[in-house]
């Protein structure tokens, strides 16, 4: 397949992939609750819709029979009529009462949802959870996987796996703005605000791959500050995790070899950590096992050596004003490099 075709397929892929960022088709039971609120907005505003058109054009079609147009001496409509005002008041005083009943009734549907939506994060709070914290940053996600055991702790980016069925909470922090996190086909948005911590619940209920994204202005990258969840069974879910345990692996080839000295011997062992080797940067994403995830920079591009290629030599053609400088590599450094980076599965 040429280049060019192949990328057209990545961009259908990722297109494809964006009708599982949705609020209508929830995957989990938070996301169902706010979807039936939705829906209970939508009616009724649908038929207050309705009502005031029906009365808006009802009084312009009798305004418009008795001619309003002509002269106050002509009109007798006009005349004082206390009868008249009396049922003109009662109609008013009914339609003000219709109207904060029918608000009374969207707030409190407003306060059941959201009571229920924290009655389900305690009532899910001794289930053994998973535990993630993620960390937002311009214009990334830093997402790391908590265990007692401090050498099964793990790091990685932008790809967030969970097991179907099971709670999963997720610290989220902000060390730079504001950001927010939301997964619509799972939950609601939540702010990040720096130095407030916030921890947010949810439940895939169903296997799929769900697009996230930030959902707070951020800066200039704030659109490519996506990510996603991958909701896959539990024991599809502990092979993910096993293998993420894992140090990366040595390069195997003398090409692959010359990579890693090119990744370790640049700048892009300041930034990125790798683990397994000395490569032990904070900055950046961690790339022990970037080669099996799906999206590169926060989705800006899908994960292909052609895309990596792009990223490495000029980061801010991709995503400008991203964190990332440009690099210039000799064209045998790019190539080794690339195939080192493919080995990191
Ligand atoms: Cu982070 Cu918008």
């Amino acid at each position: 397949m040429s280049p060019l075709l192949s990328d057209l397929h990545a961009a259908a892929g990722l297109l494809a992939q964006s009708s599982n960022q949705s609020a209508l088709e929830p995957a989990g039971v938070q996301a169902a609750r706010i979807h039936s609120l939705y829906w209970v907005f939508v009616w009724v505003c649908t038929v207050v819709w309705f009502v005031v058109m029906f009365f808006l054009l009802a009084a312009a079609a009798r305004s418009h029979a008795r001619g309003t147009a002509r002269p106050k001496e002509e009109r007798p409509d006009l005349a004082p009529d206390g009868a008249r005002e009396r049922r003109m008041g009662a109609v008013v005083g009914g339609a003000v009462a219709v109207t904060a009943v029918t608000l009374i009734v969207l707030m409190v549907s407003e306060f059941a949802t959201a009571r229920s939506l924290t009655s389900l994060a305690r009532g899910t709070s001794d289930d053994n959870p998973v535990s993630i914290a993620v960390t937002a940053h311009q214009w990334w996600w830093e997402v790391q996987y908590q265990d007692k055991t401090p050498s099964n702790i793990i790091t990685t980016a932008n790809e967030i796996h969970i097991p179907v069925g099971r709670p999963v909470t997720i610290q989220l922090r902000s060390p730079d703005v504001i950001h927010s996190f939301w997964v619509p086909n799972l939950h609601g948005k939540k702010d990040i605000v720096p130095g407030h911590p916030a921890t947010i619940w949810l439940r895939a209920d169903r296997a799929g791959v769900f697009n996230g994204q930030c959902a707070e202005f951020c800066g200039h990258q704030h659109a490519n500050m996506r990510f996603v969840v991958v909701a896959e069974p539990q024991a599809e879910f502990d092979k993910w995790l096993d293998a993420q345990r894992q140090p990366a692996p040595e390069p195997q080839t003398a090409m692959q070899q010359r990579g890693k000295q090119v990744f370790l011997g640049t700048s892009c062992a300041m930034c990125h950590s790798v683990s397994g080797t000395p490569a032990f940067g904070r900055v950046g994403p961690n790339l022990t096992h970037v080669a099996g995830r799906r999206l590169l920079a926060a989705g800006a591009v899908p994960n292909r050596p052609g895309h990596i290629a792009g990223w490495i030599i000029d980061p801010q053609k991709i995503k400008p004003g991203v964190r990332m400088p440009q690099h210039s590599l000799s064209p045998e450094d790019l190539r080794a490099l690339l195939e080192y980076i493919e080995t990191l599965k």
